[in-house]
């Protein structure tokens, strides 16, 4: 059986599933909770300076986007850090961690950017015996208009000065979680390694209005008339952290930077896809606060027979491999020529293939055949785009294929180029005929 054990910055869990800093993690009770459970670590709820705690609203915090069978897809809250007493927490972790040993504990922070303010944080943090800590740059909501969260995670200069402070002040691994709440995800990642921060994790929450209430016209989640932006989470964002994973990954200047991956985790597959990218541990929030703690078991198991399937022996054997296979449009195969195919035993004839290609694509689905209702792919029209793979509802049902080297496209009436030939060297390409010249 698969051994899921990972090591991250010599933190140790059995699992590489962490739950995210937010409610899950807000304290003991919980925490323990979700220990019992299975989870390999947490990263606790978000801490602040020593003071008077923070105070959230006392109405509605979420809001989502539900498919539509109801399923969550996307989730937003206007949550701010921990409002519970700095004491307290420090307490609770201390005890939680006593208790787990074997358990990753790493605290999320956030107070004002200065020296001194870092400075002590980290100082009654590291007494708790915690294993690192994380910096949170990235709450995009209420923490971001004192000059905190996301307002620290959007200008790379101070990531990188924090990151440097943190790593003067503690022995601890430092992580630095970033908001994707910016154009180009390299710089700020850049910083966080140019300040000597241990890795980066990513991401926290994507700035968002999810949704207006037409009837008190004004964003949900609404709080007495008025709304404000939150932050995004989910299944939703999953397709944007993961781009943001792999930028980092396949970045020279950030190229084996550990990762801690976090955006929209639901099912062992997505975690599968964040480590394949080079993540060393994955965090999960939506998922906890959707179906429970006991989604962890899922997790595990579903890794890990998949693991055994491929036979991969430990996290190791796969972490990364896709991160090669990420490359610029440029470099993309123009030789690589594809059809789909419909596999007439499985289709439902339901005509969604048709419309979808026939109103938006470029008309190679017949509806008839011989004035019998039947949809076959018109080959001499296909441009292999995969659409109607995506809007079919029976999988499997439309399958791409490769045309061999030799065979004659009938759409452009050319061979099949063999080999591998791409953007920068194509004729049409302007550069590519300066460059010749
Ligand atoms: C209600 C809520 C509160 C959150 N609070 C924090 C926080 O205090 N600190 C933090 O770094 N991230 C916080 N997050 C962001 C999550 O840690 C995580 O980055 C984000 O939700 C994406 O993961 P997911 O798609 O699995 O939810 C919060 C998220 C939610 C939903
Ligand atoms: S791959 Fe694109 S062009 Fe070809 S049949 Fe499907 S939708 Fe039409
Ligand atoms: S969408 Fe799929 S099931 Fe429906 S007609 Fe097309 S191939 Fe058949």
């Amino acid at each position: 059986m698969a051994d899921l054990s990972t090591t991250f910055l010599g933190i140790k869990s059995p699992n590489p599933f962490w739950l995210a800093s937010a409610p899950p993690t807000d304290r003991e009770v919980n925490v323990t909770r979700a220990f019992r459970a299975g989870w390999g670590g947490v990263v606790w709820k978000t801490l602040g300076a020593e003071g008077p705690p923070i105070v959230n609203v006392n109405g509605p915090r979420y809001g989502a986007i539900h498919g539509a069978d109801r399923r969550l897809l996307g989730f937003n809250n206007i949550e701010l850090i921990t409002d519970r007493p700095l004491q307290l927490n420090l307490q609770e972790i201390k005890a939680v961690k006593k208790a787990w040993p074997d358990r990753a504990v790493v605290v999320s922070l956030m107070v004002p950017c200065d020296e001194e303010s870092w400075k002590a944080i980290l100082k009654v943090v590291e007494e708790t015996e915690c294993d690192g800590v994380e910096l949170n740059f990235g709450c995009p909501h209420g923490m971001s208009e004192r000059g905190m969260g996301s307002a620290v995670g959007q200008v790379p200069e101070y990531i990188e000065m924090v990151a440097r402070w943190c790593k003067q002040h503690t022995r601890m691994p430092v992580i630095v979680k970033l908001t994707p709440n910016i154009t180009d995800i390299r710089y700020p990642a850049r910083a966080a390694k140019q300040g000597g921060a241990d890795a980066v994790s990513l991401i926290n929450t994507v700035s968002s209005i999810v949704s207006i209430d037409l009837d008190r016209m004004a964003p949900n989640p609404t709080i007495d008339g008025k709304g404000s932006h939150g932050g995004y989470c989910g299944p939703a964002v999953k397709p944007i952290a993961l781009n943001m994973v792999a930028e980092i990954a396949r970045d020279p200047e950030t190229r084996g930077l550990p990762i801690s991956g976090i955006g929209g985790v639901t099912t062992w597959r997505d975690a599968a896809e964040f480590i394949a990218l080079g993540c060393g541990t994955v965090q999960v929030c939506t998922a906890a606060m959707t179906y429970g703690f006991k989604v962890v078991e899922e997790l595990k198991a579903g890794l890990s027979n998949w693991m055994d399937g491929k036979g991969y022996r430990s996290i190791e054997d796969f972490r990364g491999l896709a991160a090669p296979n990420v490359t610029d449009w440029r470099y993309l195969n123009l030789n690589y020529v594809t059809k789909a195919v419909i596999d007439q035993d499985l289709c439902i004839q339901c005509g969604r293939c048709h419309i979808a290609c026939e109103d938006t694509s470029h008309q190679a689905i017949a509806a008839t055949v011989d004035g019998r209702r039947m949809f076959v792919v018109k080959d001499e029209e296909c441009v292999g785009c995969n659409l109607c793979i995506e809007v079919c509802p029976v999988e499997g049902c439309i399958t791409m294929q490769p045309l061999a080297a030799g065979a004659i496209d009938p759409r452009t009436g050319l061979r099949v180029e063999p080999g591998y030939a791409n953007w920068t060297t194509h004729p049409n390409n302007p550069m590519a005929q300066v460059a010749a010249e």
